[in-house]
């Protein structure tokens, strides 16, 4: 079975191609950061506009890339939520109708879904059941994966993703959109003694975090700063720290919860080298085996929307004409293919 996998759900266009037995033929994304950059964040409007503009293209080059023709396609795949309307409205639309010209099945994949089985794309012994933390620009979440599709909330973010987080506080520091990877950039030129953030819901109970807070003392102590581009530096790995290591000490109260031996750390903020350093850690401290996407496959892509619509396609067969987006969708909401 080869599946066509369509993400729109964002400022990311990622086409892919998986394949059965072959695993990823092909995949590209054409990334909008500079239609956005100027105005420190996402504008949706723009987003959708450009979505309608590169998917079709990005479909072609991806296909020959594959070396495969439209035909040769048995499934779509495409992100039918959470992300913004327009957007998801874009490659849902697509999606089905290349479907239906194909004669061919169309799924509709939820995008957290996605990012959750990102790193299975590549390591194929991974098995369930598994802890996820799920770090994005809009999501923060400790999930207990006991299958696929049957999904246990432990924890969220009640303000601020941590994504998020980093944004606000890049930009706020100056720093181009998106900001996570600028922060951890810079942050690297950081005195480590200089400041020491606090690390929010950590001395309490339970799995929530709270990153609102946080930005807020990061800007807070950057405009008390001579805001020389050495305290920049300084906030940036300050809030860094805090940041991961508050991610880091919640996962560790998880496994303990949980007892489960597999973590997965997925979305884009598992890109930051800085926590997969102190996951690596505590992986090591608590027996656990760690995973993480492959570098391609932290932040928004069409490869992981092919993979987990082909793991749902082995067991559904939709083929109607009928689409929808859902711009909030729970990951929770979700059931084992065939079920739902
Ligand atoms: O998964 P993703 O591409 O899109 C969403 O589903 O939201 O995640 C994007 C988020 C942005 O907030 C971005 O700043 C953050 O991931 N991010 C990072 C890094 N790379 C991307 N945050 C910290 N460090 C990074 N290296
Ligand atoms: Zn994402």
């Amino acid at each position: 079975m080869r599946v066509l996998g369509i993400e729109t759900s964002c400022d990311e266009t990622g086409i892919a191609v998986y394949d059965a037995k072959h695993g990823l033929l092909a995949h590209e994304i054409y990334s909008q950061i500079e239609i956005h950059n100027q105005y420190g964040g996402v504008v949706p409007e723009l987003a959708s506009r450009d979505h309608i503009q590169k998917t079709l293209p990005l479909i072609d080059s991806t296909l020959r890339q594959a070396g495969i023709s439209k035909r040769q396609l048995d499934g779509i795949a495409y992100t039918a939520g959470p992300g913004l309307m327009g957007a998801l409205l874009v490659g849902a639309a697509i999606g089905r109708s290349l479907a239906w010209g194909l004669q061919v099945p169309a799924v509709q994949v939820h995008h957290m879904e996605g990012h959750l089985l990102a790193p299975l794309l590549e390591n194929k012994t991974i098995e369930f059941p598994f802890l996820a933390l799920l770090v994005s620009g809009g999501h923060t979440q400790l999930i207990k994966a006991r299958a696929l599709g049957d999904y246990q909330l432990l924890g969220e973010s009640i303000d601020d993703a941590v994504g998020e987080a980093f944004d606000k506080t890049a930009k706020m520091l100056g720093l181009d959109y998106p900001g996570g990877p600028q922060v951890e950039k810079i942050a690297q030129q950081g005195q480590p003694e200089k400041y020491l953030f606090p690390r929010p819901m950590t001395n309490r109970p339970g799995l929530d975090f709270s990153y609102s807070g946080l930005k807020t003392f990061a800007i807070n102590t950057y405009n008390a700063s001579e805001k020389t581009p050495q305290d920049k530096a300084n906030v940036a790995l300050a809030f860094q720290t805090a940041a991961i290591d508050t991610l880091t000490l919640k996962c560790k109260r998880a496994i303990k919860q949980t007892s489960l031996k597999t973590l997965i750390i997925a979305g884009g903020v598992s890109a930051n080298q800085y926590l997969r350093q102190s996951m690596d850690k505590l992986a090591t401290q608590t027996g656990v085996n760690v995973h993480y996407p492959g570098k391609d496959f932290c932040t928004d892509n069409g490869a992981m929307i092919a993979f987990a619509g082909y793991l749902r396609l082995l067991h559904e067969h939709h083929t109607s004409l009928a689409f929808s987006a859902l711009p909030r969708w729970p990951l929770t909401d979700l059931r084992p293919p065939g079920e739902g």
